[in-house]
């Protein structure tokens, strides 16, 4: 038996303390039927993404119901006025430091396109992720272009290294790597000349923070100012969630993930489709923790959290199952 009458204002008071998923009687509508999708016929779905292609809006969008810790107007005022403190947070320790051998071998480049250079690392027989954050002088070395707002303008790498290193030492300290929910973490490393010669011969042509490469990766490590970089655990064939893959069962994997993310005291900050793994044996993880906010930093507010979840959950229930049922892409014009 489901409940609804539970108040989402209590429900923001404990979150993430309290796990929505084990409130008494269980939460209606937390975990959505699926007999929405009964209802599809080839021609509703053709209609519905011709609408969706025209409109970039995807009418099935509200069929999974609505999401049950809606807060109202009054809420707001109340969480505005009485704010609560994440009292219950301790700060973990700091993630430690690894030493990435020199015979460490690059096997491969994993995102060629991003702006932080993500390798393939075979340390003896351990296959390992390492995500590379380069020494960059923001203004002296970036070229700004009149182009840039601010939300494209770009993050110096050290900040990035920074929220990533300090959400893993959370993560790690809460269980939630091994609960497998993200990526185990095997600590932060510095990388030497060795390791960038290693990187040119396997990606001659890195680039990286809009137009940087090997040679200002060189420069720097010259002045002494060596890349750092994380070293997580390596999932092979995995797929970014998209409306391909997604299903309902991996849906709710991935709502839970995110509540013990935010149990960790972590913000990820960064919802998106391509931010969860889908691996082979159809589990899922939450990956990319450069733009996180750990409650070691005051400004992290219950309310963010709280919110940051209701985004998760709408991420899979108003867009990659619906987008999923009619086959698009979710952008206008799209396929
Ligand atoms: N642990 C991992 N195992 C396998 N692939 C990964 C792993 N981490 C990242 N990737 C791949 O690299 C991509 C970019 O990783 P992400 O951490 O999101 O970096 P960015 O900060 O550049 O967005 C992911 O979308 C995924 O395809
Ligand atoms: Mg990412």
């Amino acid at each position: 038996m489901t409940s609804n009458a539970h108040n989402p204002l209590d429900v923001y008071r404990t979150y993430p303390e309290k796990n929505p998923y084990e409130i008494e009687p269980p939460v209606f509508n937390l975990v959505p039927c699926q007999a929405a999708e009964e209802v599809d016929t080839p021609q509703l779905k053709k209609a519905c993404l011709n609408i969706a292609k025209r409109t970039g809006i995807n009418v099935l969008q509200l069929t999974y119901g609505q999401y049950p810790f809606l807060l109202g107007e009054l809420d707001d005022e109340e969480i505005e006025t009485k704010p609560e403190p994440l009292s219950q947070y301790q700060p973990p320790p700091p993630l430690s430091r690894s030493i990435l051998p020199d015979d460490a071998i690059f096997v491969s480049q994993l995102n060629k396109n991003g702006n932080t250079p993500i390798f393939v690392v075979k340390i003896g027989d351990d296959e390992r992720v390492l995500k590379i954050y380069p020494e960059v002088d923001m203004y002296s070395d970036y070229r700004y272009t009149d182009s840039f707002d601010d939300e494209d303008q770009p993050v110096d790498p050290k900040i990035l290294f920074a929220k990533e290193k300090e959400a893993y030492a959370h993560l790690l300290h809460a269980g939630v790597c091994e609960q497998r929910h993200v990526p185990r973490c095997y600590g932060w490393v510095e990388l030497t000349p060795v390791h960038i010669d290693a990187i040119a011969c396997v990606a001659p042509k890195l680039k990286y923070c809009e137009s940087h490469d090997l040679s200002h990766l060189r420069k720097k490590a010259a002045e002494g100012r060596f890349p750092k970089g994380i070293l997580l655990e390596y999932f092979p064939r995995a797929k970014r969630l998209s409306f391909k893959n997604v299903s309902y069962e991996l849906s709710e994997q991935a709502v839970r993930s995110l509540h013990a993310i935010h149990a960790a005291y972590v913000h990820h900050g960064d919802i998106e489709n391509r931010n969860v793994l889908v691996l082979p044996d159809d589990r899922v993880v939450w990956v990319d923790f450069n733009a996180s906010t750990c409650t070691s930093d005051p400004k992290l507010t219950r309310e963010q959290l709280f919110l940051e979840f209701h985004k998760g959950w709408n991420m899979f229930y108003m867009y990659e199952l619906p987008n999923q049922r009619i086959g698009w892409d979710g952008l206008l014009g799209g396929l």
